[in-house]
């Protein structure tokens, strides 16, 4: 569903240049939850920039259902990206002049079908736990509310994948239980994910953790599927 081969993307920056993402050759499958960790500067955010076509690698291939997505017209790949991906990125701000639930319907809103409408934006207000802010603007919330409020605007264009670059930056403890806790009920519900994360507790409920070094994958966890966890030594 997702490909990297030897996915490579340079930066130049006085005179130095820098490989954010190194010949990384990754593969995400349909429905997996992967978690990706690793120092600041270590390319996490570039890795999942390349996932969502958000940046083109300097070299190397990216492929997202199969197909290689910089072979793709700007037209096609800016519906991908709009009608497929749902991305919760580290600054993604919400818009300032219009209200939440606004917010929640605008991504919808240029595909222009039914997924925009007000009353599934608000059940995704409900779903992160924030109907009351639904006539707010986004000034009048806090920034974990701000942080959930685009979290269901990720999620209103119903898309197969999400790629959330650090979704629980700056939130409290119990309330990034309740966004993992969300992201868990998105996952069973067959959604992709990818989420960047600085907390190792987070990244332990992932199905798969990936850590990165230098812009390289140096480390991979696969957890055993969560059905087989009520495995205990008397059932053995
Ligand atoms: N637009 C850019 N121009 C120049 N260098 C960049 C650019 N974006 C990223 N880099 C460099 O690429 C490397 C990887 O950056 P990246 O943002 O992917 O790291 P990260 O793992 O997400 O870090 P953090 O945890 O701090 O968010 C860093 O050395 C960074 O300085
Ligand atoms: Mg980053």
């Amino acid at each position: 569903m997702i490909e990297l081969v030897k996915a490579t993307k340079t930066y130049h920056s006085g005179g130095d240049e820098v490989r954010a993402v190194d010949s990384v050759d990754l593969r995400v499958a349909a429905g997996e939850f992967v978690a990706v960790v690793g120092h600041s500067g270590s390319g996490k955010t570039t890795l999942v920039s390349l996932m969502g076509g958000l940046t083109r690698p300097t070299s190397g291939t990216v492929m997202v259902d199969g197909r290689d997505i910089w072979t793709m017209s700007n037209r096609e790949l800016s519906r991908l990206r709009s009608d497929r991906i749902g991305f919760c990125f580290q600054f993604s701000s919400l818009i300032s002049t219009i209200n939440c639930l606004d917010n929640v319907r605008l991504p919808a809103s240029f595909l222009g079908d039914h997924k925009g409408d007000a009353g599934r934006a608000m059940r995704l207000l409900e779903l992160v736990g924030l109907p009351e802010k639904a006539g707010a603007f986004p000034s009048e919330l806090s920034g974990g509310q701000q942080r959930r409020v685009a979290i269901a605007r990720a999620l209103v264009n119903e898309p197969g994948i999400i790629l959330a670059d650090e979704p629980t930056g700056d939130l409290d403890e119990e309330t990034e239980e309740d966004v993992m806790d969300l992201f868990e009920e998105i996952n069973l519900g067959g959604v992709t994910i990818v989420m960047v994360t600085h907390s190792s507790r987070l990244a332990s409920r992932a199905g798969r953790t990936l850590r990165m070094e230098n812009g390289a994958v140096v480390e991979e966890v696969t957890r055993a599927p969560r059905s087989e966890y009520p495995l205990s030594s008397d059932s053995v």
